[in-house]
């Protein structure tokens, strides 16, 4: 088995669509072992099951606490031994034990050129803030929400006529490219986590990140 990853999501996937389009395709060499949901609804599990991906639902509130669910979603992910775990669209805020028992092999996608705008809503709040360019981050995930270190980002103009929606899809395309490119670099080796810092190929990284272009690979 390549690379094996597990990942977690709670809605639509399209950012899981792009990783099962890149492994299928050979750009990228990872075994999706199992996507894990904790809403029952996600779209993304119909994408996991489509590409023959086994799959898990385990919602939040079965559990009593954060601690609960997040020690009872380690269980199932662990079953798994994967060298990585994705979050791709899971919505909920991870306990300090979560997040530390996978510090430095887990990585979230964030829609905001981190550190600007953490939390929710980010299209509309770059809108209100008549910020010049909006993009996305892609870092590792550490205990304080999103805070870890970035690995990469993309950046896009915020056009005049721009509506949170029109923003959204634009950062989701930039989403679907560098993604799977951090995933594939961290499979390679290529990106690492040393001392709450990333580094790729050896060099440490800005805080943020590199800056996507078309020449990087
Ligand atoms: C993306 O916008 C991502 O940046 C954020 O959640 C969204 C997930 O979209 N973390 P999808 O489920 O992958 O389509």
């Amino acid at each position: 088995m390549s690379f094996p990853i597990v990942v977690l999501i709670s809605g639509s996937g399209s950012n899981l669509q792009a990783l099962i389009n890149q492994s299928l395709q050979g750009q990228l060499n990872v075994t999706i072992s199992a996507v894990i949901s904790n809403k029952a609804d996600a779209y993304g599990l119909e994408r996991a099951r489509e590409a023959g991906i086994p799959t898990h639902t385990l919602s939040h509130k079965a559990f009593d606490s954060r601690e609960e669910f997040d020690a009872a979603l380690q269980i199932i992910i662990d079953q798994y031994s994967p060298k990585l775990v994705v979050l791709a669209g899971f919505m909920r805020i991870l306990s300090e034990g979560f997040a530390t028992h996978y510090l430095g092999r887990m990585l979230n996608i964030h829609p905001s050129l981190l550190p600007k705008f953490k939390g929710l809503d980010t299209h509309q709040r770059a809108i209100d803030a008549r910020e010049k360019e909006h993009g996305v981050s892609v870092h590792f995930v550490s205990p304080e929400l999103d805070a870890g270190a970035v690995i990469i980002q993309a950046a896009t103009l915020i056009e005049n006529n721009d509506t949170a929606d029109s923003l959204g899809n634009k950062i989701h395309a930039l989403e679907h490219i560098i993604y799977p490119l951090a995933v594939r670099w961290f499979s390679e080796g290529r990106v690492t986590f040393h001392d709450g810092k990333a580094l790729l190929d050896h060099k440490e990284l800005p805080a943020s990140g590199i800056l996507y272009n078309n020449t990087l690979q």
